[in-house]
């Protein structure tokens, strides 16, 4: 089949975009488009031409892969495509089923009208690529939904259900099969010689528009936003479509475009898209290793991951079961997961009768043989490896023999668990973060005995849920904490050696980070980090810094007590001059010169050792290549996604550099510190990280 399949249904050209897997318009695509075009355009017989996409789905945009070349594109360019489309005399109707995304998404536009299927889905999605919409997408979506509405879509890359991008105004109508509702629209355009409607035309609601809104947007977008390109880009676009000529506006949408595209943003976001999908791939689990399918689940332990685990299954259709012990610890635990329905709900994030369908799959049981149904268990108790082990075995006793039993442990040995059962090929970690039912990562880890069978089945279980599965070796911290634990403690040296809380937080925020180091302890609670830090054991030549235990002495324990590394009022951190008083006295006690430390010097010395460690963890092939890692920290720990990741970060900036700070640091901190072989490798050889050297 020719990438736009070409055929007459009666009067009517139906041009159908093929280009598997999601119809992206790249180059004999344009053409193809451009081809029907013509013909159908100097055909007496066509009346109306509908354009639709085959496969289930409309498009899914630009080819990712052609765009981000940098390249100029081959002619004909989108654009051209949609000028031809908008000079035609016949009506053009799009018939959109599956998405219609990005460059495809602004190729529907620009038709006269727009008919969906119920279940399809619209947007553009760019700005999460660091790109803008830039075939007139910002001006059509403005043009037709409004400057509110645009603002809200375009700068978050939403995917709009069609139901509520009919009430938008972005689609005319629902039907399905999307196909027999634009053939029928399109017979009454012409039956009706309905004027047509060029959306690069249509007014209404870009006038008269209050300027006081762009002001306010921005405002919005420095707090969510903050050193990103391509948001504040797209308000600029989005208030030139209501207040400059047409021409000047999409002039301005083409030069915003060119400015993101050749960012370095836009690079690093389109890392993460491939290394989003890479993942996915585990080296040699061919086709013949087959998910087994999860009809029921169960999860142990009611707290707040077991919970949020359980919503996380029941919010994908998953009946479970969560099991507690205690009926009241059991009341409480249920009860929370109804307030955060309800909060869902209230946020509009749910509807009520989605909310009420996923608390129904929900069903709590206090005792283990309930558990005897479920396809999968996953535990979710205190973080303790004999506690764990008395659950597993348990577990093992009440579960079917085809069941996986999976440990939401963050650090412990998982062939220790598995140790405890009869069937360790079915035991695996499933490491959610929390809130498990909104955070995407999820850090699968994979025993010493763990099956192909059991790895294929949590990573497409992973995919169900809607979460971006990585899969981690066994070790302890496994790859996220593992590497955090060299960025906290060196937070800590950084205080002894003269920097206060306030600036290594704000260096860490200026960065892109969502919150600092010391401020994430405070709000996980310093008492729960230093449980879980005197469950670690250093080498001998390593040692903690003493503030941490101090300040819980102290009874600092973070924002539940309006005390830690900061004083709170409310959730607002207020620096703490007792808090500078006890680090000074930790630096005289062991003899440090405090002194004024750069920013730079600070963000090095934090993000460094992270990289280093990294190395360490894809050479011993704990991850299976360094973008996992990227995905790891961009969507479990708060690191900046436009820029790409640690791993990503540290090789664009160079990794000669990261050599130096840990030569630096390591006669201070211990062998764990030395630069990782495989970084001087790299470098020796002046290769990257996917180099395939580790
Ligand atoms: N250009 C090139 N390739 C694309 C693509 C695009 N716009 N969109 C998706 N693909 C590829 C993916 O890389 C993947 O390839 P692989 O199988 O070799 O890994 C394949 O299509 C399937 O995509 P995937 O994301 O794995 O499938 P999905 O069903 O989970 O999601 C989409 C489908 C369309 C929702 C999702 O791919 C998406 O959001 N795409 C990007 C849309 C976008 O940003 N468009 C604007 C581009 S400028």
């Amino acid at each position: 089949m020719a990438a736009v399949d070409y055929r007459l249904e009666g009067e009517i050209a139906v041009l159908t975009i093929a280009n598997p897997p999601v119809n992206a318009l790249s180059l004999p695509v344009r053409e193809g488009l451009m081809q029907a075009l013509e013909r159908a355009g100097g055909d007496p017989a066509v009346k109306a031409i509908v354009v639709t996409g085959e496969g289930g789905t409309f498009a899914a945009g630009a080819d990712i892969n052609e765009v981000s070349s940098g390249l100029v594109l081959k002619s004909p360019i989108t654009r051209e495509v949609q000028a031809r489309m908008e000079a035609a005399s016949k009506p053009l109707v799009a018939a959109i089923e599956g998405v219609a995304l990005g460059g495809g998404f602004e190729l529907a536009l620009a038709c006269h009208w727009r008919i969906a299927a119920t279940t399809a889905k619209v947007g553009l999605p760019e700005v999460k690529l660091g790109l803008l919409p830039g075939a007139g997408g910002t001006q059509r979506f403005t043009r037709l939904a409004g400057p509110e509405a645009a603002l809200e879509a375009i700068t978050a890359g939403h995917q709009i259900p069609a139901p509520r991008a009919l009430e938008l105004g972005l689609v005319d109508a629902l039907a399905d099969p999307a196909l027999d509702g634009a053939l029928a629209f399109a017979r009454r355009a012409v039956a009706e010689r309905r004027p047509l409607r060029v959306t690069s035309d249509v007014g209404e609601r870009i006038r008269g528009v209050d300027p006081e809104l762009f002001a306010a947007f921005r405002r919005k977008l420095e707090a969510k936003a903050r050193g990103q390109l391509a948001p504040f880009r797209i308000v600029d676009c989005i208030e030139a479509a209501c207040t400059r000529p047409v021409e000047a506006a999409f002039a301005r949408e083409r030069e915003s475009f060119i400015e993101c595209r050749d960012s370095p943003q836009r690079k690093a976001l389109v890392h993460l898209f491939f290394a989003e999908r890479e993942a996915r791939r585990i080296p040699g689990l061919g086709p013949e290793v087959t998910a087994l399918p999860v009809h029921r689940a169960a999860v142990v332990g009611a707290g707040t991951m077991g919970g949020g685990i359980a919503m996380a299954l029941a919010n994908a259709g998953i009946p479970v079961s969560l099991l507690e012990l205690s009926a009241q610890a059991l009341e409480r635990g249920l009860g929370v997961v109804g307030k955060s329905y309800d909060a869902s709900v209230a946020r509009g994030s749910l509807t009520r009768s989605q909310a009420d369908a996923a608390l129904g799959l929900i069903r709590g049981v206090s005792e283990y043989p309930a558990l005897a149904g479920a396809d999968i268990v996953i535990e979710a108790v205190y973080e303790d490896l004999e506690v764990k082990q008395e659950v597993f075995g348990r577990l093992d006793r009440v579960a079917g023999p085809h069941a996986i039993l999976a440990t939401n442990t963050s650090t412990l040995d998982i062939d220790a668990i598995a140790a405890s059962t009869s069937r360790p090929e079915k035991v695996v970690g499933t490491h959610f973060f929390s809130p498990a039912n909104v955070m995407r990562l999820l850090e699968n880890v994979r025993g010493r005995h763990t099956s192909p069978e059991t790895v294929a089945t949590v990573m497409a279980l992973a995919k169900r849920l809607g979460k971006i599965a990585v899969l981690a070796g066994n070790c302890d911290g496994f790859i996220g904490n593992r590497m955090l634990m060299f960025y906290g403690a060196e937070a800590e040296f950084l205080l002894e050696e003269g920097a206060t809380p306030e600036q290594i937080d704000r260096v860490i925020e200026g960065f892109g980070f969502a919150m600092g180091p010391l401020a994430v302890r405070d709000l996980a609670g310093n008492d729960v980090g230093f449980q879980i830090r005197k469950g670690r054991r250093l080498p001998p030549d390593e040692r903690w810094s003493p503030i941490l235990e101090r300040l819980v002495a102290g009874g600092r324990l973070g924002q539940k007590a309006g005390r830690g590394y900061y004083r709170y009022e409310g959730r607002t951190r207020i620096p703490d001059p007792e808090v500078v008083a006890l680090i000074e006295q930790v630096s005289r006690e062991l003899g440090i010169e405090r002194r004024s430390i750069p920013d730079e010097e600070i963000l090095e010395r934090l993000l460094h050792p992270l990289v280093n460690e990294g190395a360490r963890i894809v050479e011993e092939g704990i991850a299976l290549r360094a973008s996992d890692i990227d995905i790891v920290y961009v969507n479990g720990y708060g690191f900046p996604a436009w820029r790409g990741g640690p791993m990503y970060w540290a090789e664009e900036a160079g990794l000669e550099r990261v050599i130096a700070t840990m030569r630096r640091l390591a006669p201070r901190r211990g062998a764990r510190w030395r630069p990782a072989p495989l970084l001087e490798r790299l470098v020796a050889s002046g290769r990257g990280l996917s180099s395939g050297l580790a």
